[in-house]
Parts: C-alpha cells; sequence; structure tokens
C-alpha cells in the first residue's frame, strides 16, 4: 500500500505507545512507526504482553501492528523516511545540579533533537509531545538550524492522557492543543498536524495556539488538576476533627456548576509520573522569571499532598496504640491508581517506607504490579519484611490491619468477613481511598478509619 505520510515517535512509553497506536487506528493511510532506544521496550511491543497496561490498548495494538503501526529500535531509518516526527522522551526532574529537584531534566529531549538534526536528509516537523518547561520548542528550533541545512518546524502538542483512560481519552478528548509559530510555515504546519486530529477528533476541539500557550497550558492543566485535590485533602483533615464527611462536602461543592463534580476525591495523597513533576517545573520557572509569590502558591499544592501522605502513615501508627513494630500490615493496591502497572510516585512507597521504618512487616497486594517492580521501588527490602502476594486473601491472613492505599474495584467485593475471621483482632482498615463499605466493615467488627470521615465512633477494644 502508498502511505500518504509518514509519522514517527522518539519514546515507546506510556504516552508515545498509545498516543501513536490510535493515531494509527484511526488512520489507516499513514505509516506510524514508535522508537524507542530501549530493546526491550521495542520487544515488548512487538510481542504479546505489552510493556504497559492500558483498558483495550492491546486489542488496537494487535489490530494495526505489522499494517500501519510498527515498533523498532532503527530510529535513523524511521526519522528519515518521516514527514512529522514526534518527541515523547521522558522529562523528568533534574535529580543533580541547577535547579535539582525541580527543574526539568531536557537531556533526552536536546539528544533526540540533536539526533534528528544529524540524520535528516530533508525538511521535518517536530512535535514536543513531552511536556517541558515554557521556551522549549524555541531551544530545540535553535538546536535543530544550527546542526542541520532543513527547515525544521517545531510544533507544541503536549498530552492530556491520564494513565488508565489512555484508549479512551485519545480517541475521545475534550481537546487537542496544537501549538505553533505564528509564521506561514508554522501556521502550515500547524493546520498539517491539526489535520490529522481532525479526522477523529470534532473540528471545535481541535485548538491552535501559539506555541508559548500550548507549552504553558499543559504545566497549567497539570497544576490546577493537582490544586483540586489538595485542596480537597486539606478540608479532609478538617472533617476529621469537626464530624464533616469529606465525601459530603465534595458532593455538596462539587453540584455547583461553576465548580464541578470531577477530581474532588479525597485520599491518601496523589501520585503518578505527572503532577508533582510538572508542578515542579512550573515553581523553578516561576523562580526563574523572578516571580517568586507565584512559585509558593503552586508549591503549596504539592506541601499539602506530602503532608497528607505523612498524615495518613501517623494515623496508622497512632490508632494502632503507637506502635506497629512486628505487626504485619496488609497493603491493597500499590499503583498510583487503578486499571495501572504504574506505580512512579505512587503514595504507597511513601506509606510502606513508613511502616518498614516503623518496624511493620508487610504483605502487598496489586492486581497488575508486578513482585519486580515493587521491590525496586522499596529498595529490595528483605523478605521477612515485605512479602508480595498474588491473592488479596492470603496477604490479609494474620494481619493486624489492611491499608486500601489505590482504588482498585475488586477490593469493593472481597468477603471481608471472611478476612475478618483470618486477621489479629481487634482488627483495622485505613482506607486510603475511601472506596469500601465503611458501615459494613463496622458490623462485621472492624476499627475502621478513612480519609476525611469522624472517627469519634471508633472506640478503642480493651
Ligand atoms: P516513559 O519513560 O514511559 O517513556 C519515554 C521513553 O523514551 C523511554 O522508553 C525511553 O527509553 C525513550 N527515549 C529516551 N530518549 C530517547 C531517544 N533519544 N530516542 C528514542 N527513545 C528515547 O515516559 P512517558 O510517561 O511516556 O512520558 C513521556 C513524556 O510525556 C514526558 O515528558 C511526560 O511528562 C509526558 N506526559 C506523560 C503522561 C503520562 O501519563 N505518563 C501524560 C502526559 C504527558
Ligand atoms: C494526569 C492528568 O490527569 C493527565 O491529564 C495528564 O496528561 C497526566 O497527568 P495521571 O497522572 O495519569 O494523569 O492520572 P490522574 O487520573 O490525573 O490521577 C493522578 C493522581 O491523582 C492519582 O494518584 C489519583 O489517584 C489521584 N487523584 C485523582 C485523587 O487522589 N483524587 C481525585 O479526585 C483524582
Amino acid at each position: 500500500t502508498e502511505f500518504t505520510c509518514r509519522i514517527c515517535c522518539l519514546g515507546a512509553g506510556y504516552v508515545g505507545g498509545p498516543t501513536m497506536t490510535v493515531i494509527a487506528k484511526m488512520c489507516p493511510d499513514i505509516k506510524v512507526t514508535v522508537c524507542d532506544l530501549s530493546e526491550r521496550r521495542i520487544a515488548a511491543w512487538n510481542s504479546k504482553s505489552l510493556p504497559i497496561y492500558e483498558p483495550g490498548l492491546q486489542e488496537i495494538v494487535e489490530g494495526a501492528r505489522g499494517k500501519n503501526l510498527f515498533f523498532s529500535t532503527d530510529i535513523d531509518a524511521a526519522v528519515r523516511e518521516a514527514d512529522i516526527i514526534f518527541v515523547s522522551v521522558n522529562t523528568p526532574t533534574k535529580k543533580s545540579g541547577i535547579g535539582a529537584g525541580q527543574a526539568a531534566d531536557l537531556q533526552y529531549w536536546e539528544l533526540a533533537g540533536r539526533h534528528i538534526a544529524s540524520i535528516a536528509e530533508g525538511p521535518k516537523i517536530i512535535v514536543e509531545k513531552s511536556t517541558v518547561p515554557v521556551k522549549t520548542a524555541a531551544a530545540m528550533a535553535r538546536v535543530l538550524e544550527s546542526n542541520s541545512k532543513f527547515a525544521f518546524e517545531v510544533l507544541s502538542n503536549p498530552e492530556f492522557l491520564a494513565e488508565g483512560t489512555a484508549v479512551e481519552d485519545l480517541l475521545r478528548p475534550d481537546r487537542v492543543l496544537v501549538g505553533g509559530e505564528q509564521t506561514p510555515a508554522g501556521l502550515a504546519a500547524i493546520d498539517k498536524l491539526a489535520n490529522i486530529y481532525r479526522r477523529w477528533v470534532p473540528t471545535e476541539k481541535v485548538l491552535t495556539t501559539n506555541l508559548w500557550s500550548a507549552e504553558l497550558s499543559k504545566l497549567t492543566a497539570n497544576a490546577f488538576l493537582a490544586q483540586r485535590i489538595s485542596s480537597i485533602n486539606s478540608i479532609s483533615a478538617l472533617c476529621e476533627n469537626t464530624g464533616a464527611d469529606v465525601d459530603e462536602v465534595a458532593h455538596a461543592i462539587g453540584v455547583d456548576s461553576r465548580i464541578g463534580p470531577k477530581f474532588l476525591r479525597a485520599s491518601v495523597g496523589f501520585g503518578g509520573s505527572c503532577f508533582q513533576k510538572d508542578i515542579l517545573n512550573l515553581v523553578y520557572l516561576c523562580r526563574s522569571f523572578g516571580l517568586p509569590e507565584v512559585a509558593n502558591y503552586w508549591e503549596a499544592v504539592i506541601t499539602m499532598n506530602n503532608w497528607q501522605k505523612q498524615r495518613f502513615a501517623e494515623k496508622m501508627v497512632s490508632a494502632m496504640f503507637n506502635t506497629v513494630s512486628g505487626k504485619k500490615i496488609a497493603v491493597l493496591g500499590f499503583a498510583f491508581k487503578k486499571d495501572t502497572g504504574d506505580t512512579r510516585e505512587t503514595p504507597a512507597i511513601h506509606v510502606c517506607e513508613q511502616m518498614i521504618k516503623e518496624g511493620a512487616a508487610l504483605s502487598i497486594y496489586d492486581p497488575k504490579v508486578t513482585v519486580e517492580q515493587m521491590n525496586y521501588d522499596l529498595g529490595s527490602p528483605s523478605p521477612d519484611k515485605v512479602c508480595m502476594e498474588q491473592d488479596a486473601y492470603v496477604a490479609c491472613a494474620g494481619a493486624h490491619a489492611i491499608a486500601v492505599l489505590t482504588e482498585w474495584d475488586e477490593f469493593k467485593t472481597l468477603d471481608y468477613s471472611r478476612i475478618y475471621t483470618s486477621m489479629v483482632k481487634p482488627c483495622f482498615v485505613f482506607d486510603g481511598r475511601n472506596i469500601l463499605d465503611h458501615a459494613k466493615l463496622r458490623q462485621i467488627g472492624f476499627q475502621v478509619f478513612a480519609i476525611g470521615k469522624s472517627f469519634s465512633n471508633e472506640t478503642v477494644l480493651d
């Protein structure tokens, strides 16, 4: 078949993989090649067990792979033939040097740019898919210009998908954002990319802006979303002290159409690879532009989140008579949210580490996170301190307490009477996601602690 356009994407991660898969599905006439430096990752994309879990993804990959969707480590070949090159490499928080702990580490991003310039044999459109600081596209344009004789247009096309719902978000996005230079060549490039999305996204939802607006909108969207969670979590602490119920408060404010009902679930804290990283990035940008008040304002969202995670761990210890030493604690859920195996920045890491420090023995169950990943995240703890189970009932047997740290649906329908019988009394439940039926658990005999609920009805047993 003759393809009408060739696209390549550098970075076959949580964003590059699903995004390109959906483009391939919706545009059979476009050849899409997803590249990565990691041979292991590419091999997994070409196998039966994909490197990431997303509901619905496997089917779409299998439908397009080998037809117009290819996964390859041959970056040079893919770049040479592509008209449009997406760069979706990782942009983590810098670990050392200037801006360590806050600024985005742009080394992978710039290396990808230099590599494209060194092998391109004609003009290309470069699409910034990674989340980057404002003005990064300009830096990329300069790197490309100084290293190649061809013309490159750099576009900003930030990705708004959330993990666990990536396919749905990509098929029916609230909006697609394409930013570019407001020159004839820039506008033409914007149009070319926007037209690809317009094949399945209604035109009014494909927004086009200048470069800086697109870059800043991505950081702003994540900052606003995380801010809502920290806001409701801050109120959850007040609820626990006053007898108000945070779910009732969230509902009562969420029906106000100006506030809206989404992203108001109080929790043990937000996790994931994006929120903290992107807010720190925004904070760093504000400081470097001489705006400390703006920086402090957004930084408080992270301070509140750290406090919420710590507060949860402290509540566990204090409820269990101020010591968890030698006690077995069952941890249900380790991923940063349900329907993903991703553990980046998951609040479970913080809570588990605190419990290990307090001398507790943990048995952890998560339906999608691998044992290797949990071991890695917890710094390879000794097996007598932490064991990973394949079954929630096994994890809970013989435990003093259960901590629910991810909102997996399957935790709602476990047989808690059976679990109660297998546990050490008094049995504690710490529901970090407010997903369980607390009244029923209390009826069974559990001491229940939840986020943003009053504990006054929990009597310490004799
Ligand atoms: P990831 O770590 O899962 O994937 C990045 C991949 O890029 C890795 O597999 C890495 O090997 C590869 N890579 C690095 N340098 C390369 C190069 N020069 N050539 C080819 N491949 C290279 O990261 P991710 O979660 O997919 O995130 C990618 C970007 O998208 C980040 O900037 C992130 O902030 C942003 N983002 C992520 C999400 C999300 O939900 N994960 C959502 C929106 C935006
Ligand atoms: C987020 C943004 O939603 C997405 O638009 C962006 O592209 C990437 O970052 P993601 O991190 O994948 O997506 O998941 P999200 O659903 O936003 O959840 C992030 C964290 O917040 C999770 O730990 C989740 O459990 C927590 N959360 C979310 C709450 O605690 N309460 C809520 O009401 C919503």
